[in-house]
């Protein structure tokens, strides 16, 4: 992605928006509250990721942090890949059959979400529960060989090793768009639904550093605090 295009994406308001919605219930009634300093440094960190003070985030609790993130997965599958689809249907009433790209884009995008909806599944049904585990074994809800029950089943570093970078395959979206039209920019419509693809990215990346830069360490110091107890 160019400089300005980035800096297009990173319209402040639009993050803020995004960020905060997310919290939001749909029904309105389960809003998630957190804290004020973490959900400016959340925003913090979509400007710049490169000097982001991740001890700062630390200090929040993984209770939080969870929430944050489930909330995330949520309003990923609930609102940012419907709304994606929504632009790909509209592309596809505009242009018919007339445009070949567009069958390829379909079959790619199907693809791609149901591996994006494979690796949300895989989180919720087993990284979370296990950290969640974890923060309660070290409130002490677990007697020594639960613990050493629950350190046996699984392992942060089990999760690590396969949480793939999901975000990277969408650069493929802006491939194909541009192999089918290399010189002319390509029609409005592909435009938007280029940009709504390209910040959809974006979020993905930094949901991605929350979960390995923030989370990981903080699961790990746990897993290490808890073995060392036993
Ligand atoms: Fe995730
Ligand atoms: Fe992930």
């Amino acid at each position: 992605m160019t400089k300005s295009t980035y800096n297009e994406l990173i319209n402040d308001s639009l993050v803020h928006q995004s960020v905060t919605e997310r919290l939001e219930d749909f029904g309105g009634k389960n809003r998630i509250e957190l804290d004020n300093e973490l959900i400016s440094l959340i925003l913090d960190l979509y400007n710049d990721d490169q000097d982001f003070p991740y001890q700062k985030i630390r200090k929040f609790s993984m209770g939080d942090i969870l929430a944050y993130l489930q909330a995330t997965h949520r309003y990923y599958l609930t609102k940012k890949l419907p709304e994606i689809e929504q632009s790909l249907l509209h592309i596809f009433s505009k242009y018919g059959q007339t445009h070949e790209l567009l069958a390829e884009l379909c079959l790619f995008f199907n693809e791609y979400k149901n591996d994006l909806v494979e690796h949300v599944k895989m989180e919720e049904r087993e990284f979370f529960p296990y950290i969640k585990k974890l923060m309660k074994a070290s409130a002490g809800e677990y007697t020594k060989a639960e613990i050493a029950e629950l350190l046996n089943s699984a392992s942060i570093s089990q999760f690590t090793e396969h949480h793939d970078s999901i975000e990277d395959e969408l650069k493929e979206v802006s491939q194909i768009i541009h192999r089918y039209s290399p010189v002319e920019r390509p029609p409005m419509p592909y435009r938007v639904f280029l940009n709504q693809v390209e910040f959809f990215e974006l979020e993905l990346r930094k949901h991605a550093i929350i979960e390995d830069h923030v989370l990981v360490p903080m699961a790990v110091e746990l897993e290490a605090q808890l073995r060392a107890s036993l």
